[in-house]
């Protein structure tokens, strides 16, 4: 039942190296999906390359004062060489400054704009006069509409993964100057997402009965009840690529326009190199593409790009987009500004040769329905506690043990025991454990029934000793020992797709490497009585703790750094008059009652009495507090800021916030003996 399938890996984009989050989230379930199904049988194409077009890249390119194709150029080698170096084994790892892309690309715009899928547009956008500049996407963040997040961007806000258009923006702020944007008019092309939607409907219904991850679908399904509207594929901006139309000059397509577009572009050059024909990758219904990606990229994947390809009417679209949760790391939010990440280069330096712990560390704790943490701590015991203590555990004993008693060739087994039948039987089952949880993405669980395999084998060898029965009873010996070789070549078999390396290292001690996936399960031997395996090599090693510290002590440093850079005193505002301060009316109050609002991270819906009144206040404090920390609080409400709705409930004012010398938030606490509430904070 072999079948062609086009895998994808979102591209990461060039403005830094990757770091674990990327891993957990995008490349290591990639990798194993795409590893398997090359395992069984398949036709395969693992698509990736480096998105090199965007905002972010021309921000990095003025900070450091270069120019953008450095940047590009610096970190597409980088990251590049981490992939190869962490055994993830894409078929092809192109760029989006690639000739063939720009060609592709333009000519997929073309297509679209000669279709009239497009809609010509002069609108009025946020410009920035002092910069010269437009500002979409990065170059402008504010307030985000749908969950009141400060940070939104101008195409997406991070918070609560909505899509958006920059104009969308409350209190919108240029990136480049800070300065408050004014708009100004300009010519767009808009793709009608809007005219997509019952197409989009029905398809995503599909995937829904395919089973797609519930977080994949409800966040779809949630965009389309909301009505989708046009959005402008092209930007004002020199870094790019260029609008290939008339009156496109000085415009570039917009970078998530053209990234996706990049898979195509990756599969021509691959398909070119290898003599195969790219269309049958991507124009063949019986393909079967999949998206991994994390899950701020859901919008793009689910909506815009398969609107593109349903427009330009030759593509087929993706079968699933198994998008993941977010990794944390030691209990804080990823961020490459604030170093605070394990990079992946780094990570290769620090550990070498150590590819497969990182790697079945991400899967094991994979953030694959809600956001994880990725610990030190815990990663010290995936390593310590599993890899060495259960799996390496196992095959060392087995490979010791027929060095010592059989100079490392296998013995012939007499007849086997009730027990032997079952292990043999219970190994037997496995690839097809193993295989339908990675059918359905749960990489997870997939590789917890690996180390059960592992586990398997160990408790076999504890429960018949042979390490008692050599002096006693040879015969049995014998068997078990033979029995044990078998489960350890299963184990090299099927730990290919999570453990690569220990894979190839464990085929090698056993010098055996022509058993298939579908072997494990159907074949009653794996490894023949007489083969001479090869001497033992420990697989794993224990990490110490003074490992482990000296990562501890690298993030350390970073948050220290952060602090210090945090801890620049705002300067002074815009003078006002005693008038603009009197306007303000702030109130001692108490917090009476807090709960979280469903489907947010960020807000808690607060009952404050303000002496005046108990109302409602929306508070954007709930990664930082839970509702049982904040019952009874005394607090600073501003009382007549005008009311807002957040996510559809009505915030009746402002309670007021600042933060201590780690950077979390404090109420403003005037809990000062015998101030009632209500009382006026002049
Ligand atoms: N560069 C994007 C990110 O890191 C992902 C691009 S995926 C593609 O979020 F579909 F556009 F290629
Ligand atoms: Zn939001």
């Amino acid at each position: 039942m072999s079948k062609r399938y086009t895998i994808t890996a979102a591209l990461p984009y060039t403005n830094g190296p990757i770091h674990i989050g990327h891993l957990a989230g995008v490349y290591v379930p990639a990798d194993i999906y795409a590893r398997y199904l090359r395992l069984t049988g398949n036709d395969v194409a693992f698509i990736c390359g480096s998105d090199e077009h965007g905002v972010p890249i021309t921000i990095k390119a003025k900070k450091e004062g270069v120019t953008p194709q450095d940047i590009v150029d610096k970190y597409h080698a980088i990251i590049k060489q981490s992939f190869v170096d962490f055994g993830i084994t894409f078929d092809n790892y192109s760029r989006t400054t690639a000739k063939i892309h720009h060609d592709t690309a333009q000519d997929f715009f073309k297509t679209l704009y000669d279709n009239n899928e497009f809609v010509e547009e002069v609108t009025e956008q946020l410009y920035d006069a002092e910069a010269n500049q437009f500002l979409a996407d990065r170059f402008v963040t504010g307030t985000c509409p749908k969950c009141g997040n400060e940070e939104a961007y101008g195409d997406q806000c991070e918070s609560c993964g909505s899509s958006l258009n920059a104009t969308d923006l409350i209190n919108p702020k240029s990136a480049i100057t800070g300065n408050v944007p004014t708009l100004k008019e300009t010519k767009h092309w808009f793709l009608p997402l809007n005219k997509h939607e019952d197409f989009l409907r029905e398809w995503i219904l599909k995937g829904h009965k395919k089973d797609w991850k519930p977080n994949v679908y409800g966040q779809v399904k949630s965009w389309i009840d909301d009505g989708l509207r046009p959005r402008a594929v092209t930007r004002d901006l020199d870094w790019g690529i260029p609008v290939p139309v008339e009156g496109g000059e000085g415009k570039v397509l917009y970078v998530w326009f053209d990234a996706p577009i990049g898979y195509i572009s990756a599969t021509k050059e691959w398909a070119a190199r290898e003599g195969k024909n790219w269309e049958d990758y991507w124009k063949n219904e019986d393909t079967k593409l999949v998206h991994f990606i994390g899950k701020d990229n859901i919008v793009f994947h689910c909506i815009i790009f398969p609107s593109m390809l349903k427009a330009e009417g030759s593509y087929i679209l993706p079968d699933n987009v198994p998008a993941n949760e977010f990794l944390n790391l030691e209990g804080q939010k990823l961020s490459t500004s604030k170093n605070w990440a394990v990079w992946l280069p780094d990570y290769l330096i620090d550990f070498p040769n150590q590819q497969d712990v990182l790697r079945y560390a991400l899967t094991a704790n994979a953030p694959e329905s809600k956001d994880n943490d990725f610990t030190w701590k815990d990663f010290q015991a995936r390593n310590n506690n599993e890899l060495v203590a259960i799996f390496g555990n196992f095959i060392n004993r087995v490979v010791v043990l027929t060095n010592k008693y059989y100079g490392g060739i296998i013995p012939t087994p007499s007849e086997y025991s009730t027990i032997d039948e079952e292990t043999l039987a219970a190994v037997k089952a496995y690839p097809a454990v193993i295989s339908s949880s990675i059918e359905r993405y749960r990489f997870r669980e997939a590789s917890q029934e690996l180390m059960n395999l592992a586990r398997l084998g160990n408790k076999y060898l504890a429960d018949e000793e042979p390490w008692k029965t050599f002096k006693t009873d040879e015969a049995r010996t014998k068997t078990v020992m033979f029995v044990a070789l078998q489960i350890a070549s299963a184990l090299a078999v099927l730990s290919e797709p999570f453990l690569p390396f220990t894979s190839t290292k464990l085929k090698g001690i056993l010098n055996s490497n022509d058993n298939g996936w579908e072997d494990v399960s159907t074949k009653d031997i794996l490894i023949q009585a007489s083969h001479q395996i090869g001497k033992g090599e420990l697989l794993f090693s224990k990490i110490e703790d003074s490992e482990i510290q000296i990562q501890l002590d690298k993030l350390e440093a970073s948050k220290k750094a952060n602090e210090a850079e945090k801890k620049v005193t705002e300067p002074q505002k815009d003078e006002i008059t005693f008038d603009d301060f009197t306007k303000l009316d702030l109130r001692v109050g108490t917090i009476l009652e807090a709960e979280k609002m469903p489907k947010t991270k960020k807000l808690l819906v607060l009952k404050v009495d303000t002496g005046i009144d108990t109302r409602t206040i929306v508070s954007g404090i709930a990664e930082s507090f839970s509702p049982e920390d904040v019952i009874g609080k005394r607090v600073t409400v501003l009382v007549n800021l005008a009311p807002r709705a957040l996510r559809g409930v009505e915030s009746q004012g402002m309670i007021l916030m600042t933060e201590d010398e780690g950077g979390n938030l404090v109420f403003v606490n005037p809990d000062i003996d015998g101030v009632k509430n209500g009382l006026q904070i002049s």
